[in-house]
């Protein structure tokens, strides 16, 4: 028996030596070591051999095991080593590189414009609304006394939708939402993308940001309207601001303007940046027409409001000299790191 033990030892050495990988390993330690091996079965045998002979026959088995698991040992440790030096040659981390320095984001120019216009006028006591990006016709057009036949409602100029929604392509709808929901008497600015079916060019672009103000009091004046048009200007370009206003229609105010801005490059003597006219038009507005009001369930008799829209894209495009409106949703990092 003692011989069969060596026999078997023996073999399994040279088969464990030349096994070329940790299956083929784990084959023949099933085979030999395992609960059901060879080795176990040597074992039951033991209680048919003589007292003297179990000892020298256990003693043989206990060497066998011991040397066999020592070569499965060393051997395995030998394929997990060549297994390791393969992947660290594909894949490895140096804890000790030093890190080549942290790349913090920045506020998109937009975002902070937004947000300075924000706190200017939560300041004024301004809410601050949201309105959907999908909406209604009703209150993208009806509810601002655009008629059915104006041309903006047109396909050419509106992204329109399934079932009647549309892409809104202002943030006048907000004033309405803004009306119903707050009651007179009310301050709120909607700052917002706005859709419009346009041809990409330097300086037009199918979505872009406004910012939508309107305030409904009794006695609402254009006085008023003047007051907080140049506290934002001011605010804005952070210095006086020498404004005019130019009548303007817009279906949803009456009267309607443009608000002009005294040309901050020339100081109104004439420049390029002004074509020579001293002025640079910066945003359209008006005392909100009766018809609007009454659409946000407000009595026209009783209270009055001025309105304004303005175009966040372009004021960030004036503050920055931007000469082409495409770099603003480019999200290419050459342009977004400057700011
Ligand atoms: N909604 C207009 C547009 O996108 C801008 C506008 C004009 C808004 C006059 C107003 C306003 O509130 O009073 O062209």
């Amino acid at each position: 028996m003692i011989a069969d033990i060596e026999a078997l030892a023996a073999s399994a050495l040279s088969r464990i030596a030349s096994a070329e990988n940790l299956d083929q390993m784990e084959v023949v330690r099933v085979e030999v070591l395992g609960r059901k091996g060879t080795l176990a079965d040597f074992g039951k045998l033991m209680g048919k051999l003589s007292a003297e002979d179990r000892v020298s026959a256990g003693k043989a088995l206990n060497g066998a095991k011991t040397s066999l698991e020592a070569a499965f040992e060393i051997k395995k440790a030998a394929f997990e080593n060549v297994a390791l030096t393969e992947r660290l040659k594909s894949e490895w981390f140096d804890p000790t590189i030093p890190p080549q320095g942290i790349l913090p984001g920045s506020l998109h120019p937009l975002t902070q414009i937004q947000n300075e216009i924000e706190s200017l006028f939560f300041s004024m006591g301004f809410t601050i609304l949201d309105g959907p990006e999908v909406e209604t016709e009703f209150y993208n057009f009806d509810a601002l006394n655009i008629p059915a036949d104006h041309p903006a409602r047109d396909m050419q100029d509106t992204f329109w939708l399934e079932g009647g929604y549309l892409l809104r392509t202002h943030t006048s709808p907000v004033q309405v939402r803004g009306m119903q929901r707050l009651g007179p008497p009310l301050r709120m600015i909607a700052p917002g993308r706005v859709f419009r079916n346009e041809e990409v060019d330097p300086s037009h672009e199918h979505t872009f940001y406004q910012l939508e103000g309107m305030m409904v009091d009794r006695n609402v004046s254009i006085a008023n309207l003047l007051y907080f048009m140049k506290t934002l200007l001011s605010g804005i370009f952070k210095r006086d601001v020498t404004v005019r206003l130019r009548p303007g229609f817009f279906p949803f105010v009456e009267p309607g303007f443009e608000l002009d801005i005294q040309c901050m490059v020339c100081g109104g003597v004439g420049c390029p940046v002004c074509k020579q006219s001293g002025w640079v038009e910066l945003l359209p507005c008006g005392l909100v027409h009766p018809n609007v009001l009454r659409a946000g369930g407000i009595n026209p008799d009783e209270f009055g409001g001025f309105a304004f829209g303005l175009g966040l894209t372009r004021l960030v495009m004036m503050r920055y000299l931007i000469d082409d409106i495409r770099w603003l949703q480019s999200g290419d990092l050459r342009f977004l790191k400057q700011f």
